[in-house]
């Protein structure tokens, strides 16, 4: 029996379906943008959670070791990655996660490179505090996407670049970087003496015999990098804000403990650590039961664009649960963002969010909903390049 149950989330208080205003000006679209799933999430979390709220009472809560041990166990398992207990410090977001590393990794004015397109709040990281962004196209080769690295060791050294923040499988492209690139990139951040941030936030969502390497299993990295991840991508979580940083080096663990003391953010609610835990713990089945429809998914947005629009170019996806597509052979790239409100009722995420201009002619799908919801939106894309 299936253990994936897909909801009907309207109402609810959730961003990705009643909080469309912010972004698109309007409410009523179909939403196949933020990063979330319209998934129950598996059991175990819902009946871990159920019985603690059920005990009624919501005081200070002690992490137990076995959230550790849980963590600790699924990325052994799934990662081949042995991480050691003393390594794993909280936060309660990757994404302030890496913009409290920018802090106190860099000095303002610094410089900060990424490989772009990039999930743009890398962008906001970089500039909201006041860091020099300087960016790296990755090379698109009819959809598929690799690292330009000449570029790349060019500009870190023209721009005494001292940060690099990476994205690990990489939002939006859908790549997993392979061991030697990663060794290749990494290399190059040592050489340099790059800092590195890894966001691994959608390592777990992998497919096709694509494989990610932590990138601390590419190579001797320890003294140079932080990884950030967490189970929300991966089991619908998002809500819960509990985020894993992991660092094997003890130098830097000082760094980021003495940093996190003066913001007092030293833990979590009790929430995020329950459902973290039961989700690492118990959630194997329905994990690979998502996988499968997110696969399935996507497999319907490819094989209909390539039937019935055959030059939308849809980057194979090596892992997250977003489909980038590029409709620059059917809609102008300064017609896009009417083309998919006003036309076809879409909330997708506009490609020039990714960083800039030059990627107006994309848009982000989020695959992670039902099949007709997925259908729904890819026919109205082609009827509306069609009428
Ligand atoms: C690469 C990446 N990092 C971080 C996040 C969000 O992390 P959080 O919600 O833990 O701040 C996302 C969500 O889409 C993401 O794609």
């Amino acid at each position: 029996m299936s253990q994936v149950k897909y909801v009907d989330r309207k109402n609810t208080n959730c961003n990705k379906w009643d909080g469309q205003t912010g972004m698109f000006g309007e409410e009523g679209l179909l939403p196949l943008w933020v990063a979330d799933m319209d998934f129950q999430v598996p059991e175990c979390v819902t009946k871990a959670l159920s019985n603690y709220v059920s005990q009624g009472v919501f005081g200070y809560y002690k992490v137990p070791d076995t959230y550790y041990q849980a963590f600790i166990n699924w990325e052994k398992q799934y990662h081949s990655y042995e991480v050691h207990r003393e390594w794993i410090r909280f936060s309660p977001g990757v994404v302030s996660a890496f913009n409290w590393i920018t802090q106190f990794m860099t000095r303002p004015d610094d410089t900060v490179i990424v490989l772009t397109p990039v999930y743009y709040p890398f962008l906001h990281a970089i500039q909201n505090n006041h860091r020099r962004l300087i960016t790296s196209d990755l090379i698109n080769t009819s959809g598929v996407y690799t690292i330009d690295f000449e570029d790349f060791e060019q500009k870190i050294i023209e721009n005494h670049v001292s940060l690099f923040i990476f994205c690990s499988p990489h939002n939006p492209v859908g790549r997993v970087w392979t061991q030697d690139e990663l060794k290749t990139l990494l290399d190059i951040c040592r050489k340099h003496h790059v800092f590195v941030i890894s966001d691994e936030i959608h390592q777990d969502l992998t497919f096709a015999g694509n494989t990610h390497i932590p990138s601390f299993s590419a190579g001797d990295y320890d003294d140079m990098m932080i990884t950030v991840t967490a189970p929300s991508k991966t089991f619908n979580l998002a809500g819960c804000q509990n985020s894993v940083i992991v660092i094997p080096d003890e130098e830097l663990r000082k760094k980021w403990d003495e940093y996190v003391t003066g913001i007092r953010i030293l833990g979590g609610n009790a929430f995020g650590y329950i459902a973290a835990e039961a989700a690492y713990s118990g959630g194997h089945e329905w994990f690979e039961e998502v996988k499968e429809i997110v696969y399935e998914n996507y497999l319907l947005v490819k094989n209909t664009f390539a039937k019935e629009l055959p030059d939308v170019v849809v980057s194979p996806l090596e892992g997250t649960y977003l489909s980038w597509i590029d409709m620059k052979a059917y809609v102008k790239p300064e017609d896009i963002k009417d083309f998919m409100q006003k036309k076809c009722r879409l909330a997708l995420d506009y490609g020039d969010w990714f960083g800039g201009e030059r990627f107006s002619s994309f848009v982000r799908m989020n695959l992670a909903t039902s099949q007709e919801n997925v259908k729904k939106a890819v026919e109205a894309m082609i009827a509306g390049c069609i009428h």
